[in-house]
């Protein structure tokens, strides 16, 4: 599965990185990577790459396709419905009996009294050492009285956060056995495994063991992307084959919206956590107990949140999604080990942000907008027409009747303004406009934001390295005024 996902991350970066393809668009097709029915059993590796793709889909919005096909390979008339799906320029799709389907969010109704079952013998953890796995731990002892429980990292019990974890839920009256073992090395595994006491069989199995190393997809190395799939594809994995024989009651998995939503910068964690959100689905559909928790941001820092930066918290403030305080993020693990859905997103949502002009929300998030911005369609349609993007008219319009010194102005405070904006600052005149990017601030993920910005506002479609070839507000407004005055600018639907 990982080699899957390294071939895609390769042909993908080649494909980014050429200009040559700059103004065209890239179907990524799969088969039966997506469960569009209940009865469905996802592709895990496909399901993988889709996270993959999500992320790279935010980072170069408007120019990959995501389409499912068939699970059976051997489809006929390939072309005819890859040409079908481009024409529609719905990002991701899915092909069953010649519809297309889109993916959509639904709300849950709460359970008025969650009750989750870990059946009375042992409970394992993994990353149990983390912020989450600590924290669940001792949800687990306090609030639902587990008394046997099998608490994994790497690190196992070396870290004086971890002797103070064991001392405390031994304080509580439960049996903690604290373990170092790696999941994604199978023997290490099996052999904590067969540690487990006959009289407290294992009974539920929360997986919250990862790491994040995030990166632009076209810097992502194969090493950085391994390196997060591990934990999450060959430890889930381990997880699952290893336990099968075992009689749960509970099968979660810690995952993270970055799958669902494809968050920027994120491809390989994305990939990661569409994987655990497939092997769910796989296990539901076997009828084997299986939940995989989509979170979104907790408000407690951790090895993995304690990476995010000012402007990356206030990316998600854009969309709306707010961090999760304890209390709040544990009844929701409450309420979604109690209702019986293979993958459930769990964050905290301001609805207000769900518009269906809000630029910044990623496609899924826009099916909670009262109109949604794709909508779903279900008869294939050619020749979809093409809209101009509003901003793309106003800004032709009023450069239209402008001097070259007034063009100039407009495009410097255009550019200033979008940077002010991405570094959270109220004031555009905090931005020196000669002033490197770099200097400023930026990071690629900022520079990614700012060329997308541009685009929009545009109708351009500017190079990759835009940012980096022209690095202050002067110089990019200045090729932003030399493009507009060469090219047509690009229709968005
Ligand atoms: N924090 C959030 O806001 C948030 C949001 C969405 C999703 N999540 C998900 O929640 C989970 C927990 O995150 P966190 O924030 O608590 O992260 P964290 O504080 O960094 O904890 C991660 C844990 O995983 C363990 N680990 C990593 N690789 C391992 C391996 N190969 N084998 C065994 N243990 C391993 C680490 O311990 P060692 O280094 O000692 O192995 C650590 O105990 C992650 O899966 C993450 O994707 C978190």
């Amino acid at each position: 599965m990982r080699a899957v996902v390294a071939g895609v991350l390769e042909w993908l970066r080649v494909w980014l990185g050429d200009e040559r393809f700059s103004d065209s668009r890239l179907i990524v097709a799969t088969h039966g990577a997506m469960a569009t029915t209940p009865h469905e059993t996802p592709d895990l590796a496909g399901a993988a790459v889709w996270g993959l793709i999500r992320s790279a889909q935010s980072e170069h919005p408007d120019r990959i396709t995501l389409t499912d096909l068939e699970p059976d390979p051997t489809t006929p008339d390939l072309t005819d419905t890859l040409r079908t799906v481009a024409a529609t320029r719905l990002p991701q799709v899915a092909v069953r009996q010649g519809r297309l389907l889109t993916p959509h969010l639904t709300r849950t109704t709460p359970h008025p009294n969650p009750t989750p079952d870990f059946g009375n013998g042992t409970v394992l953890i993994t990353g149990a050492t983390g912020t989450l796995g600590t924290t669940l731990a001792r949800h687990l002892v306090t609030h639902h009285h587990i008394r046997h429980l099998l608490l994994l990292s790497r690190s196992g019990d070396t870290t004086p956060k971890a002797k103070e974890l064991r001392r405390e839920l031994e304080e509580h009256g439960a049996h903690i056995t604290l373990t170092a073992c790696d999941i994604t090395d199978p023997t290490q595994l099996a052999d904590t495994l067969a540690t487990i006491p006959h009289d407290h069989p294992l009974t539920a199995v929360i997986h919250t063991a990862g790491i994040t190393e995030d990166g632009i997809t076209t810097h992502m190395t194969q090493d950085q992307l391994d390196r997060v799939l591990r934990p999450k594809i060959d430890g889930a994995w381990n997880l699952h084959h290893q336990t099968r024989h075992h009689n749960l009651k509970t099968f979660a998995l810690y995952s993270s919206l970055a799958g669902l939503l494809g968050t920027p910068g994120q491809a390989n964690y994305a990939a990661g956590n569409a994987f655990l959100d497939a092997l769910a689905t796989h296990r539901h559909t076997h009828h084997q107990p299986a939940v995989s928790l989509a979170w979104g941001l907790w408000e407690e820092t951790s090895g993995i949140s304690g990476q995010l930066t000012d402007t990356d918290l206030r990316r998600l403030n854009r969309m709306g999604l707010h961090p999760l305080t304890t209390p709040q993020a544990l009844h929701l693990l409450d309420q979604a080990l109690t209702t019986n859905e293979p993958v459930q997103a769990l964050t905290a949502l301001d609805t207000t942000h769900l518009t269906p002009h809000n630029t910044h929300l990623p496609t899924l998030l826009h099916t909670l907008t009262p109109t949604p911005r794709h909508q779903p369609t279900t008869t294939p349609t050619h020749n979809t027409p093409t809209q101009t993007h509003p901003h793309t008219t106003q800004l032709a319009d009023q450069l239209a009747d402008q001097t070259p010194q007034e063009r100039e102005r407009t495009l410097t405070d255009l550019v200033r303004t979008t940077v002010a904006h991405i570094l959270g600052h109220d004031d555009p005149r905090a931005i020196e406009t000669d002033r490197a990017f770099q200097e400023l601030g930026f990071d690629s993920l900022n520079a990614v934001e700012l060329r997308n910005r541009l685009n929009t506002l545009s109708g351009l479609r500017l190079a990759n390295t835009v940012v980096f070839d022209y690095p202050s507000v002067t110089t990019l407004a200045h090729h932003l005024d030399q493009q507009l005055t060469h090219h047509t600018p690009t229709t968005h639907t």
